[in-house]
């Protein structure tokens, strides 16, 4: 698979080395051919952050050859610092002539908690992308959407490519309260049919999405296709209702993720009795095959940790986060003195 962005992989090759002390390295030696992966933005700017729902923020961060390379259904892994670990975020759009992607992030841990604590002129260290294959666009007919909360800004692209494609999409949009409902305009847009369903009632229909589903199927509805994008009971119980039924149904897999390369082997999910890589096979994937009792134990691995990490986070929040920015800012200068010894040859590397 082909590694688009640069700063990570210089990262990944030159691990602590400074960028001014691997800069000759990467001037004189790079083989004919990786060269113009090398990219001059090295940190990524974020442009504009926003408050899109309970816990949920929305950024555009300048990552130009991401913007230019995305498809529905592809994600990018980010770093915050160079201590952090690298999590998976699913392009909800992007602007090629910008040089912009957003991603909407909700926070549930330590990462994520830190993230959205970042605002518009604050950069992102390190961002690889876009990974994992896009979504099968086809003309289906009927193309039914079932997104819960965040998930619901991971299928957007792929329910707009659908609807561009001819299909009839509607989009069961689920939260578990009025406030977790998030782009509910865009969801709209994207679809020819929308329903808002939340657990407490408190918007919408009271319920979940496949208590919808099943409405529309009683109600003799055809359905051709299927997405699933949410919690993993949730994608399990939607390849329940549509299994027995034969209808085509691609589910997008949330399993733990480190360098989304196929590498490291973190997002191992059976399939029947196949082993696939979410990050290089999927992360969509026919539910009818998926184990979805395998993948939810895998998810489950570092929960004690995480709820350490999640509790120390949240006890000195102010200081992770001073720290992340003080870190940030030495970044910072370093890549303003190595552009002026780049003496604008920079650009051979964008
Ligand atoms: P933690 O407390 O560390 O973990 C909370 C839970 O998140 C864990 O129990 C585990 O199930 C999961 N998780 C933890 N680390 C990882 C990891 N490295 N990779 C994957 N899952 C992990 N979330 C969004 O908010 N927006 C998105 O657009 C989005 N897109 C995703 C796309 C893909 C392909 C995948 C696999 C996941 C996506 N996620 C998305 C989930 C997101 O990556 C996790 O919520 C995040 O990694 C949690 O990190 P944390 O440190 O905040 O939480
Ligand atoms: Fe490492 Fe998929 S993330 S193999
Ligand atoms: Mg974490």
């Amino acid at each position: 698979m082909e590694m688009y962005d640069g700063n990570a992989l210089a990262r990944a090759l030159f691990g602590s080395m400074s960028l001014r002390s691997a800069f000759p390295v990467l001037r004189g030696e790079i083989p004919p051919g990786t060269r113009s992966t090398w990219s001059y933005a090295f940190m990524y700017k974020i442009v504009e952050a926003h408050t899109a729902g309970l816990n949920i923020k929305q950024f555009v961060i300048e990552a130009p050859r991401i913007a230019r390379k995305q498809r529905p259904g592809q994600f990018i892994i980010l770093r915050l610092h160079e201590k952090g670990e690298r999590i998976p975020l699913t392009i909800k759009d992007s602007d090629p002539v910008a040089g912009t992607v957003t991603i909407v992030v909700q926070g549930i841990g330590k990462t994520t908690k830190l993230l959205n604590c970042l605002e518009a002129g604050d950069s992102i260290l390190d961002i690889v992308g876009p990974l994992g294959h896009p979504s099968e666009i086809e003309k289906y007919g009927t193309a039914v959407i079932l997104a819960g909360s965040v998930g619901t800004a991971m299928a957007l692209p792929t329910a707009k490519a659908l609807k561009q494609a001819g299909n009839h999409v509607i989009f069961i949009e689920g939260a578990r309260s009025q406030e977790m409902v998030v782009f509910e305009d865009e969801v709209r847009e994207a679809s020819n049919e929308a329903y808002v369903m939340t657990d407490d009632g408190t918007y919408g229909e009271q319920g979940l999405v496949t208590m919808k589903l099943n409405g529309l199927l009683d109600a003799g509805r055809k359905i051709d296709f299927v997405l699933a994008v949410g919690p993993v009971p949730m994608m399990r119980a939607v390849a329940r209702i549509t299994t027995p039924l034969e209808i085509k149904t691609m589910v997008s897999l949330n399993s733990i993720m480190v360098d989304g390369t196929g590498m490291c082997g973190g997002c191992r999910v059976l399939l029947g009795e196949k082993s696939k890589f979410a990050c290089v096979d999927g992360p969509e994937f026919d539910a009818s095959q998926v184990n979805f009792e395998v993948l939810m134990q895998r998810n489950t691995m570092y929960r004690e940790k995480e709820c350490q990490s999640l509790k120390e986070f949240e006890e000195h929040k102010d200081e992770e986060l001073a720290e992340l920015r003080a870190g940030l800012a030495a970044r910072e200068n370093e890549e303003a003195q190595l552009r002026a010894t780049m003496n604008g040859e920079e650009k051979h590397y964008v």
